[in-house]
């Protein structure tokens, strides 16, 4: 069982810390965005970072019959950008064919793409690029009073995660619109089965587990063009300073369903990890190929959870409450079945427009998303160290992954993965 003093923060910073999470909960039911458009405007969307989920993300937000358009759109990379802007104009629904309105000195490359984005007038920025940028856009997108919404995860790091969160803070103080692509959390399913479970429909929950087991998504040959950095990043996933390793990356899914039902995060984490199948090439990068976690919140529930990729092996990817009077997977509860409703991929966006005009509630996820990331960069840290983590202390770490200066003239060769015991 945890207690205060073994999270390693005082009283005070434990309040500092957790002020955002119940400011959030308090606030997001009651608070008017305080520059509620109202339906008849339509609003302007930019997306920063045209690859897949980008460039989904976008399709989503003009599909879901919102009152927008898309002005403008920026990516590190030429390509990435000219591929997007193509699927998203010659698109098959006529829904997202009339929404977009993207003209050729709305669009912007390079790593400074997102500046030149958010000085035109869009309304809403999509932030579809990758984990290592995300705090410095975030910060930027909030600084520049556009609202947001954001894929996850949100950082790579406890540094990046405070810049979330100082960012997430300003956005409620501006009133400003926050969302993450934490989907589950706009999931019809989701919504109405974790409302029984707050209501005591399983009792007092006393466990929980979490698995996201599946194959290696992807890892690219490295091509003759590409430089180090280039490669790091079209290659993402296997670098850890790029995307968090996969605990982080896509685990963070079911641990923020876990956090939602306990309506907190753990406050502690013991883990062990390692890199079992994948060989020792440039293309599988630094990471670990599985991750199994005991997470504790401070009322003492644990939370087994397992991360892995190994090919040709089980897969599965869910959530599990085990409650005094029952269980539930988080989408249904016994014979009950909780009804579907509109894609949440398509749902969040609508709901996020929504909190924009007025016409739903005030969202602001963004101490959310950054709690439920931090519970997975708390995950890898203990699996990397072999040492046990408590939040306040790994929140407050300098641990900062992403290179200062990101240059494409430069070496950037890739880390040794870490002996368990020997990583950070
Ligand atoms: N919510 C979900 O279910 C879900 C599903 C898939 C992906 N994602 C998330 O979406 C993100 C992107 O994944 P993807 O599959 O689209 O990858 P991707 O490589 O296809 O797209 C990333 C894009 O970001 C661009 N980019 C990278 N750094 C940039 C920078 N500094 N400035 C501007 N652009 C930059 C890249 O050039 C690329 O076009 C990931 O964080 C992933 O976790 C979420």
């Amino acid at each position: 069982m945890g207690n205060e003093h073994d999270t390693g923060i005082s009283r005070r910073d434990f309040a500092k810390v957790s002020a955002a999470a119940a400011g959030f909960a308090i606030l997001s039911g009651t608070a008017q965005a305080a520059k509620a458009k109202s339906n008849r405007d339509t609003l302007k969307v930019g997306l920063l970072g045209c690859g897949n989920r980008g460039t989904g993300a976008a399709i989503n937000m003009l599909e879901g019959k919102n009152n927008v358009k898309l002005i403008a759109m920026a990516d590190l990379f030429e390509d990435r950008l000219n591929s997007s802007r193509n699927k998203i104009a010659n698109n098959k629904n006529p829904e997202v064919k009339d929404r977009y309105a993207v003209k050729d000195d709305h669009c912007f490359v390079g790593f400074d793409a997102y500046q030149k984005l958010l000085k035109t007038n869009v309304d809403i920025v999509i932030e579809g690029t990758l984990p290592y940028s995300r705090p410095k856009h975030i910060e930027a997108i909030v600084n520049a009073k556009k609202h947001l919404f954001t894929e996850k995860p949100v950082a790579v790091d406890p540094e990046g995660i405070r810049q979330v969160i100082a960012a997430a803070e300003k956005a409620q103080e501006l009133k400003l619109s926050f969302v993450s692509g934490l989907q589950r959390r706009h999931q019809l399913e989701y919504i109405e089965t974790i409302k029984r479970i707050h209501d005591g429909e399983i009792g007092d929950v006393l466990a929980m587990r979490a698995y996201w087991c599946g194959g290696l998504p992807f890892a690219y040959d490295r091509k003759p063009e590409w430089n180090d950095l280039e490669y790091r990043i079209r290659n993402w996933y296997g670098q850890c300073w790029v995307a968090g390793d996969n605990i982080v990356e896509q685990h963070v899914h079911n641990l923020d369903v876990c956090n939602w039902v306990m309506n907190a995060h753990p406050i502690r984490v013991f883990a062990s990890g390692g890199r079992t199948w994948k060989p020792k090439e440039e293309k599988y990068g630094d990471i670990y190929d599985h991750f199994d976690c005991d997470f504790e919140y401070e009322n003492g529930v644990h939370l087994t959870s397992f991360s892995r990729h190994w090919q040709k092996c089980g897969e599965g990817v869910f959530e599990d409450a085990v409650g005094t009077k029952g269980r539930s997977n988080c989408m249904s509860i016994g014979a009950w079945k909780a009804p579907g409703g509109e894609n949440p991929y398509v749902q969040e966006h609508i709901d996020l427009v929504k909190s924009i005009t007025g016409e739903g509630p005030y969202l602001n996820e963004g101490v959310r998303v950054a709690e439920s990331t931090m519970t997975a960069i708390m995950g890898r840290m203990a699996a990397y160290t072999g040492q046990v983590q408590v939040w306040g202390k790994a929140l407050k770490t300098d641990l900062n992954l992403v290179p200062k200066e990101l240059d494409f003239a430069k070496a950037y060769p890739l880390s040794p993965v870490p002996a368990p015991g020997s990583g950070v």
